[in-house]
């Protein structure tokens, strides 16, 4: 039998995912090319804009062996990083839970959760708030992993004890990881030097 662990296996699921999952009971839309969908009772959930929370989610996907989900909006948010600010808080105090581009249509062969984000605005991003107001967590265990630009997890744990009250939730890892701002203000002056 075919080792959980095994890189070849997943290589294949995913490949085979996009052919041959899409009218199965699991999924509902054709998952993202990313994504591992397969018989494992761990789900690892992420959500990652510019990639500091997705490097996590794959290092607890290798190493547990579980299957594998984006969180991604069916409308993508701005390259831009300051529209993207701007359209987030829009989106946050008018508390809009946007559309997924991908939906895990039964969240119930999993028993644990692994549920990544970024902090944003000093909460919880709104795709990922559309994806715990889109299934049931009860009984489930919720293990966040949170990672933020240096202004920490913000009211995340309250919003996800409103979100997935059922949930049984681990304590969280929470990561101070790249800041976006930070780069794009350095590149900014950096070429502003380099052309005057
Ligand atoms: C729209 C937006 C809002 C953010 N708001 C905060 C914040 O309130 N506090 C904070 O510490 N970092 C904030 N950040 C920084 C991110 O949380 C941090 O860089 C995170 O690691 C990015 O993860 P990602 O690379 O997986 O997208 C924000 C980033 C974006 C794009």
């Amino acid at each position: 039998m075919a080792d959980a662990h095994d890189p070849g296996r997943r290589i294949l699921l995913t490949a085979l995912a996009g052919l041959t999952l899409v009218n199965t009971p699991l999924l509902r839309a054709a998952p993202g090319p990313g994504n591992v969908q397969g018989n494992s009772p761990g789900l690892v959930a992420y959500f990652s804009r510019s990639g500091n929370t997705r490097v996590i989610a794959g290092v607890i996907q290798r190493s547990l062996g579980t299957d594998l989900f984006e969180i991604e909006p069916a409308a993508p948010y701005p390259e831009d990083y300051f529209q993207t600010v701007a359209q987030a808080s829009a989106e946050r105090e008018r508390d809009i839970k946007p559309a997924l581009k991908h939906s895990l249509a039964d969240i119930a062969p999993y028993q644990t959760i692994y549920l990544g984000f970024p902090i944003w605005g000093t909460t919880v991003p709104p795709v990922v708030r559309s994806f715990l107001s889109q299934h049931d967590f009860t009984g489930k265990t919720l293990i966040p992993f949170i990672t933020h630009g240096g202004y920490g997890a913000g009211d995340s744990e309250a919003v996800l004890a409103r979100l997935a009250p059922d949930a049984t939730r681990e304590k969280p890892l929470v990561m101070e990881c790249d800041q976006e701002r930070r780069t794009t203000e350095t590149v900014a002056r950096w070429l502003e030097a380099i052309r005057s």
